[in-house]
């Protein structure tokens, strides 16, 4: 299974960007540990960092054909894109949004999202710890789906 794991605008800047927010560990520490957590879920990942809303979209539209779904730190934009919501509906692959602060905790404009009600589940402030925990529950999401599927059987004409 090859998952699409999206990190947007300013995530190139973890390790160093406001440490009390978002910790001390890089995008690249926090695409390995991915990786290692993959693994064993028999799980490839596809990884894009972009600080540009169209190129998310783009490779959002790309995943259509290749992934099975998309584990997504929209960063900012979960709070501003319909485009974003529009793309990853447009799709209709499953998702995880994924914040590394509590958003909750924060200012009333990081409290809003524009993608959590059309997303499969929200992991929010366990820091970079949130990105395997999406994971998991996206892969869960996608084999229930799976079975659920492979259960129903034959459509009668
Ligand atoms: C963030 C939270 C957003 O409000 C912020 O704009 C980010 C990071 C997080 O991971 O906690 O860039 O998505």
């Amino acid at each position: 299974m090859r998952i699409l794991v999206i990190q947007g605008p300013n995530l190139n800047l973890l390790g160093t960007r406001q440490p009390d927010q978002y910790g001390h560990r890089t995008l690249v520490d926090v695409q390995q540990d991915l990786d290692r957590a993959a693994a064993p879920l028999g799980v490839v990942l596809d990884h894009r960092q972009s600080n540009h809303e169209g190129v998310l979209i783009d490779a959002i539209h790309g995943a259509a054909e290749t992934c099975a779904g998309v584990l997504i730190n929209p960063a900012g934009l979960g709070h501003t894109s319909v485009c974003l919501r529009d793309a990853l509906l447009g799709v209709g692959l499953p998702f995880v949004e994924v914040h590394i602060s509590n958003v909750y905790a924060r200012e009333p404009f990081r409290q809003h999202s524009l993608l959590a009600d059309v997303a499969a589940g929200v992991v929010v402030g366990f820091g970079t710890a949130g990105y395997s925990l999406g994971l998991q529950g996206l892969v869960e999401c996608i084999l229930r789906a799976d079975a659920q599927g492979a259960h129903r059987g034959p459509q009668s004409p």
